[in-house]
């Protein structure tokens, strides 16, 4: 028996050899390993033996199978190292493939514009004054000469909110302008008998209880501007929008000061820039006047400086609104103002 099993292990062996892949070596192991493989059916004629040869016998038999089971392991391990093998030498990786490209986000085209706007009047000395969303209605109307019940609030249709007093109630702001009184107080508390020149442009968002349609929001962007200080003139006022214009859109372009009316200065006035799509001869985006309107300026109302804190006698002051989302339109030609606030990426990806 005992060379019955020695030739068993070595016809296994050479089986093993001959197998070339997994199922092969599946198969191997059923045959000689499994319930009716030789090995094991040779347990049951143990009992045939006798008393001596039964123990060797039996001894060898565990010998057998345990070397056919670690042969069938090695087999298995050297079958799955020449698969791969065989994958990295058909397999060509390339690694001069362009890697696939993360999804990136981007600033709203607003944004875009409010930084720019912020950079070119940074470029000339103005800082950032950030103020609030929800104001009083004496920041937002009185301290800026509105006056109750003064026509000129009529024109900023407003959302009141909630928590402030019959005489004072709370409101989103119309306008950015609010935020002068506030950023003059700030400046002039910290020395109130000379209180320092102020220079700030004021970003935000403003809203306004209006009809929507493709010119009007009830939600949108202004950039004030505000400059106080010592013998500041018109010409001052004239020279820093004129050369932001010019930076803005493109150094040779032309501007106009037309007379206007705003409650918190005096004299006001609205300036245009000659229409860059006809270059002033007249198209449909400036409705043939040649001009396009973008933003409102004027000197500083004495009441205005005195509110905040500076005294009209010896402080004189500039100061000016625009709607960032107009300029975005026309320099874009967008017709419709309702997409910035759409969320349509079809719309927002070409920014
Ligand atoms: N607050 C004005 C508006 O919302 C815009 C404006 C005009 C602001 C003239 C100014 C200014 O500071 O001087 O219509």
């Amino acid at each position: 028996m005992l060379a019955e099993l020695d030739k068993i292990h070595k016809g296994a062996l050479a089986a093993a050899a001959q197998v070339i892949d997994q199922a092969g070596l599946e198969e191997w192991r059923s045959q000689y390993l499994g319930k009716n493989a030789v090995l094991t059916q040779s347990l049951k004629q143990l009992g045939g033996l006798s008393a001596e040869e039964r123990p060797q016998a039996g001894q060898k038999i565990n010998q057998v199978k345990q070397a056919l089971e670690a042969a069938f392991e090695e087999r298995k391990a050297a079958l799955q190292a020449d698969k791969l093998q065989q994958a990295l030498d058909t397999e060509r990786l390339d690694v001069t493939l362009p890697g696939r490209a993360m999804p990136l986000g981007r600033l709203h085209p607003i944004t875009q514009t409010l930084r720019r706007i912020n950079a070119i009047f940074a470029e000339m000395g103005f800082q950032v004054y950030r103020s609030r969303d929800v104001e009083t209605d004496e920041y937002n109307f009185l301290l800026l000469n509105f006056p109750p019940n003064h026509p000129a609030r009529e024109m900023q249709d407003s959302f009141y909110v909630e928590g402030g007093s019959a005489d004072n109630p709370l409101l989103m702001r119309t306008h950015t302008s609010a935020g002068q009184i506030h950023a003059m107080r700030e400046f002039s508390a910290e020395s109130p008998e000379n209180p320092p020149p102020v220079r700030i442009v004021l970003p935000g968002m403003c809203y306004r209880y209006e009809q929507v349609s493709a010119r009007s929001e009830v939600q949108f962007t202004q950039v004030e501007g505000l400059a106080v200080g010592e013998d500041i003139t018109f010409g001052d006022l004239k020279g820093t929008l004129t050369d932001f214009a010019r930076r803005f859109f493109n150094a040779d372009v032309r501007t106009r000061f037309r007379a206007s009316h705003f409650p918190f200065t005096e004299p006001s006035a609205e300036m245009d820039v000659e229409c860059f799509v006809c270059g002033g001869k007249g198209c449909s985006v400036c409705k043939h006047s040649g001009w396009l309107e973008i933003l409102g300026s004027g000197m500083v109302h004495p009441n205005v400086l005195r509110n905040g804190g500076y005294d009209p006698e010896r402080y004189s002051g500039f100061a000016f609104g625009m709607g960032p989302e107009r300029l975005t339109m026309l320099r874009y030609r967008i017709e419709d103002i309702r997409y910035f606030w759409r969320n349509d990426l079809r719309f927002l990806e070409q920014f």
